[in-house]
């Protein structure tokens, strides 16, 4: 039986690692760190390893909001949100993750678009809305 998409990218420890590089190159990235000025990082960090855990086929459940709900009212662009797709190709790179593994986060990951991107625009950098609510700290 072929190995699951989560075990060929090395398991929790491997996709932890992956995901914490991920958010700092985030955060230093000004085409799209503006849009994370009020986010809790410790819940994000959480919520993002336990949704690539669970879609790889690992053994997470994903337990934070949908990918709707989470991004409704951040006003992200097409432009935005193939930086932060950038990001995370740049970051697999350095991960040394091989381009079949790269492709297959991409497909799963890549679909959501639709549901993140309000604004059809190629801008990048743009303000989060005062008016947007950020999920609550993560409690632990
Ligand atoms: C395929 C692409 C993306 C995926 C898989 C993704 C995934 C997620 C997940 C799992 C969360 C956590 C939701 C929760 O806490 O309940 C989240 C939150 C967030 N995402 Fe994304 N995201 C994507 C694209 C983007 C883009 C393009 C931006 C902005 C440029 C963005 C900005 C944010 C911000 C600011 C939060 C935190 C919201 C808050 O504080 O409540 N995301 N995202």
């Amino acid at each position: 039986m072929e190995r699951t998409l989560y075990e060929r990218l090395g398991g929790m420890d491997a996709i932890t690692a992956v995901v914490e590089a991920f958010r700092d190159k985030v955060a230093a990235d000004d085409r799209i760190n503006l849009k994370f000025a009020r986010t809790d990082l410790a819940r994000l960090r959480k919520m993002l390893i336990d949704q690539v855990c669970e879609a790889t086929g690992g053994p997470c459940q994903y337990k934070g909001r949908g990918m709707k709900e989470a991004h409704a009212g951040m006003k992200v662009t097409n432009g935005e949100f193939s930086a932060l797709v950038d990001d995370l190709v740049a970051t697999l790179k350095q991960f040394k993750v091989p381009s079949r593994e790269q492709d297959e986060l991409l497909a799963i990951l890549g679909p959501l678009k639709s549901e993140i991107v309000e604004v059809n625009s190629n801008e990048v950098g743009t303000a989060l809305p005062d008016a947007f609510q950020p999920a609550p700290a993560l409690m632990t």
